[in-house]
């Protein structure tokens, strides 16, 4: 059966540019970020390894470590990752994991035979400290993702896993949140004391709880 949210993501130990690494030792307890491309020497994924680099400074910032899966061999890699670097004017220096068995791939389902036979399609997952699946997004390989999404899944992820808040469509960090159902209002508007704004008695509103 395939992955599903809230599962337990599978370790593996695999060869990486970054050397030999088992997953779980990797990720410590960080959050993870775990997604593949159909092949090395593409244009959309050298864009998006490419955009993933550039990101470095707001994946640490939130505690997120990133892996890509491709299932070329290594010295393919070490050799387009330069491209990468020269034409997206970065340095990519997280793992690009060496899976030419599709040992990743098979694991966590990210061969789709109807869509191609031979590579990955852009899968990509989101792991908690928990090492449980948080979220799971797949786009065809002529779709490169949108990594501020990702960022703004991360954070949305990290703020409704400490506060009883979810987050509204299309939001971004810093704006106002949803009390999540289950909190009566009377027992809302103690938790959160910046404020509910009742809109309906199932849409309630809070300012981002945990900013000054
Ligand atoms: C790409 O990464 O550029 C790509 C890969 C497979 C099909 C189309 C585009």
């Amino acid at each position: 059966m395939s992955l599903q949210l809230g599962d337990t993501a599978p370790d593996f130990t695999a060869e990486t540019t970054e050397g030999k690494i088992n997953f779980y030792e990797f990720l410590g307890n960080s959050w993870g970020v775990l997604f593949s491309h159909p092949a090395d020497y593409t244009p959309v994924c050298t864009t998006e390894l490419g955009r993933t680099a550039s990101l470095k400074k707001e994946f640490e910032k939130r505690n997120v470590k990133v892996l890509a899966v491709s299932v070329d061999p290594l010295d393919k890699h070490f050799s387009w990752r330069k491209d990468i670097d020269e034409t997206q004017h970065v340095t990519v220096d997280f793992p690009i994991i060496a899976d030419e068995e599709k040992k990743v791939a098979n694991l966590y389902g990210m061969m789709h035979p109807n869509a191609s036979a031979t590579a990955t399609v852009r899968s990509l997952f989101i792991i908690g400290p928990d090492k449980k699946i948080k979220l799971m997004i797949v786009y065809p390989a002529s779709t490169g993702r949108n990594f501020n999404e990702v960022l703004r899944v991360i954070d949305s992820l990290q703020l409704t896993s400490d506060f009883s808040v979810a987050t509204p469509a299309d939001w971004k960090a810093g704006e106002d949140v949803i009390v999540v159902p289950s909190i009566s209002t009377e027992d809302a508007i103690k938790k959160f004391p910046k404020g509910v704004k009742v809109v309906k008695p199932y849409l309630r509103y809070t300012p981002q709880p945990n900013l000054n």
